[in-house]
């Protein structure tokens, strides 16, 4: 399938977003942005020098020396590396999650991490994840999703993958997390987790990855017919 034009994902924490956005990807030979990646990155750093999550003032200081890379390779993996330090693993640690989305609170923390998130857009066909792409960094996207699912199947996923990694948590510990972060991310004032008024919502609780991305590459060539009309 031929298209044009960028794909912005969003939705709440384990609604299977970056497992379609790769696979998407992957079929249409997009790069895949992983947004929530570069929040966690900069959550990583403050911790690892002390800052306060809470403190906007220091955590500009670290972005005006901010050296990150994001690397999207074709059997679908990420990576993603702050100087030469891959950080990949680190980003997902208890801690990281634990304190980003007060570190995703900050207005100008947000803006400067949107700037680099737009240039990534302008440089190459993307698919982009996150909370506020189809809202805010990409509003003129031509493909925009917002991705669901109860919070029980949601847990459930997040806590299975953690188990995968070796990590030792509770469903009832994941849950909580998610249920945290999902009030911080749709309360805060700048950019708030919520669909785009142009969306196509995707209730994924009962859909296997393989049954969204289907969904999903329909609904774009659909749009992209539409388009050419
Ligand atoms: O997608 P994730 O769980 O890795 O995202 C981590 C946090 O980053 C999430 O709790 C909210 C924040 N985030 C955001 O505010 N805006 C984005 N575009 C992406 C993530």
């Amino acid at each position: 399938m031929r298209i044009k034009g960028n794909i912005a994902i969003d939705g709440p924490a384990g609604a299977g977003k970056s497992t379609v956005a790769k696979l998407i990807a992957q079929r249409l030979g997009y790069v895949y942005v992983d947004t929530g990646a570069m929040y966690r990155a900069l959550t990583w750093k403050a911790l690892e020098r002390g800052i306060s999550p809470q403190d906007e003032e220091g955590l500009l200081c670290l972005l005006r020396k901010i050296d990150y890379r994001q690397e999207f390779n074709p059997d679908g993996s990420i990576r993603v590396y702050w100087g030469d330090k891959d950080i990949t693993r680190l980003i997902r640690g208890e801690k990281v999650t634990e304190n980003v989305s007060t570190v995703a609170q900050h207005p100008r923390v947000r803006q400067a991490l949107v700037g680099l998130q737009r240039e990534m857009a302008r440089t190459d066909r993307v698919v982009m994840d996150g909370r506020d792409i189809g809202t805010n960094v990409l509003p003129d996207a031509p493909y925009k999703f917002f991705l669901t699912a109860s919070l029980e199947e949601r847990a459930k996923r997040r806590y299975l993958e953690l188990l995968s990694q070796g990590e030792k948590v509770t469903l009832e510990e994941v849950k909580r997390d998610i249920a945290r972060r999902d009030e911080r991310d749709s309360q805060r004032p700048v950019a708030p987790l919520k669909p785009a008024a142009d969306a196509v919502i995707v209730d994924t609780t009962h859909m296997n990855p393989e049954e969204v991305v289907d969904f999903m590459l329909e609904k774009i060539k659909e749009r992209s017919l539409k388009a050419r009309d």
